[in-house]
């Protein structure tokens, strides 16, 4: 299952966020884990409206055991050092969610980023954990 989106406004931010929730539905991921990879959908897609130009796309595949999302851009590519960016300090502005791009790394189980000055593409996935969401109210108590 993979859906596709084009990035070209604020309101898309919450359009992505709304695709990734309803892709979710079903898989092995509980509440916070949700959480989780829709706050990282929410910065990346925001990031593009913010930083580069508001030119970029979303997809979001579920692949077997994972749910994987991919947001690239026609954007001018990164300013700064990756690794920077990525150790977070100093360098979020603090416009979006505040979490910025080292809080997405933390937030979910894979993460890259490739730029360059014609765009950027990041790629990041989050994944089913076996039994975490079966709680002792499934079993027969
Ligand atoms: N898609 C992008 N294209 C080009 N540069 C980007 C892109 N995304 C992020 N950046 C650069 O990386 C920096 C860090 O991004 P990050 O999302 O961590 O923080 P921020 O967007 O500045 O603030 P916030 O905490 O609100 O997200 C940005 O300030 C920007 O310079
Ligand atoms: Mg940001």
């Amino acid at each position: 299952m993979k859906e596709h989106l084009p990035i070209e406004r604020e309101e898309d931010v919450y359009m992505a966020v709304a695709v990734a929730r309803r892709m979710m539905l079903g898989m092995a991921l509980d509440e916070m884990q949700q959480q989780m990879v829709l706050v990282s959908v929410a910065e990346l897609t925001r990031n593009v409206v913010v930083h580069a130009n508001a030119s970029g796309a979303f997809t979001c595949e579920i692949l077997p055991g994972e749910i994987q999302v991919t947001v690239t851009d026609e954007g001018p590519g990164f300013p700064e050092l990756l690794q920077d960016v990525l150790r977070g300090d100093g360098v979020s502005s603090t416009r979006g969610l505040g979490l910025g791009l080292a809080g997405v790394q933390r937030l979910m189980d894979t993460f890259s980023i490739q730029t360059s000055e014609k765009g950027s593409k990041i790629v990041a996935s989050k994944r089913e954990s076996l039994g975490q969401n079966q709680t002792a109210g499934t079993r027969n108590a």
